[in-house]
């Protein structure tokens, strides 16, 4: 398999293009948003959003990007970090990339309106340069990401979530972005809307397998993934792993978990054995085997593309997802 390098050698110079584009599309003449923009983009994370856009142009375009892949690249990533500081809010969370998040250091209020900064400054990015099928495919995920975001909060109040729904929410909340970060990259080099479509389809296979990964991190060791873990059973987040040991085990469990994320879900000790079950129904295990399904349709849908170094690398970043260790 293709090492992360390798991956990462393939966009190396698009990279740097990209990096510098982001800086500078953030700065602002707020001493404090800039100040706080700065720190986050100090904390940089694993970038895979703008590795997927550019990497499905180039396999789509015999290895160029044009101005719009760029274009579609920082958008998508300034939506992500905007989305990650609202997130942290709505889940009460103090971490983030091995750091204090935003709403750590300087409270709700202003992670708020951060996190409004970040969103509208993507949005411009495609508004300057006149891109407007750009602007639709990205904002159509904006729109699915707040709606993801919100069942989710629904659910958790009414703990009556089905894997059915998981699937629901976890295709809005993330998919849709990473099916964006596809369908924008080859927006970005091609007018033909089958493509377009199916690699949007393909990128949302990516993204509901990315989010089984990060939903199994949170059994996992949180000293490696730099965010803290235990905190979507704090925050009764019903995902896969819980949902399969609620619907598989016996009636003595389900109600100890039950129990525990309705009454006990501020509690660590609790919190620890609620895990402990889960994993004892085999509920990561379950998980982990969808995942990999998915991760396979996924890539089933790249078999007609012609090879190239950028559809190895491709593959090797959908590989990555899944085998990811943060
Ligand atoms: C975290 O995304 C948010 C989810 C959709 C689970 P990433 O794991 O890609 O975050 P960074 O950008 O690398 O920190
Ligand atoms: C991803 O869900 C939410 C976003 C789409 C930003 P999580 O709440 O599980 O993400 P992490 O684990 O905090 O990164
Ligand atoms: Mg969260
Ligand atoms: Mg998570």
């Amino acid at each position: 398999m293709i090492s992360v390098d390798q991956i990462k050698d393939c966009v190396k110079n698009e990279m740097v293009i990209f990096e510098e584009r982001f800086k500078e599309s953030l700065k602002s003449d707020v001493a404090l948003l800039d100040k706080i923009t700065l720190y986050v983009i100090k904390r940089q994370g694993k970038q895979m959003r703008p590795m997927f856009v550019f990497l499905t142009a180039k396999a789509l375009n015999n290895n160029q990007v044009s101005d719009s892949t760029y274009t579609a690249a920082s958008m998508i990533e300034l939506l992500h970090t905007a989305t990650l500081v609202h997130d942290d809010v709505v889940d009460d969370s103090n971490e983030r990339r091995g750091f204090f998040s935003v709403n750590a250091l300087w409270k709700n209020k202003i992670a708020v309106l951060v996190g409004d900064y970040l969103l509208s400054r993507g949005l411009l990015l495609s508004v300057d340069k006149n891109e407007f099928r750009l602007l639709q495919i990205v904002s159509t995920a904006v729109k699915e990401m707040s709606e993801g975001e919100l069942l989710q909060i629904e659910k958790a109040r009414k703990l009556d979530i089905t894997e059915e729904v998981y699937f629901d929410i976890i295709r809005q909340k993330t998919a849709s972005l990473i099916a964006s970060c596809c369908a924008a990259g080859a927006a970005s080099v091609t007018n033909d809307e089958a493509t377009i479509a199916k690699l949007k389809r393909f990128g949302e296979l990516v993204g509901l397998a990315f989010q089984i990964k990060d939903d199994i991190f949170d059994y996992g060791d949180g000293d490696k993934i730099g965010k803290p873990t235990g905190n979507d059973i704090r925050e009764r987040k019903m995902t896969l792993p819980l949902i399969y040991a609620l619907k598989t085990g016996s009636e003595e469990i389900r109600r100890e978990l039950i129990n525990i994320v309705k009454n006990h879900n501020e509690e660590g000790k609790h919190i620890k054995r609620a895990i402990q079950l889960v994993v004892d129904s085999g509920g990561v295990k379950y998980a982990y085997d969808k995942m990999i399904v998915i991760k396979n349709e996924a890539l089933a849908l790249l078999d007609d593309l012609a090879d190239s170094e950028a559809k190895t690398a491709l593959i090797g970043l959908v590989e990555y997802t899944v085998y990811r260790d943060k």
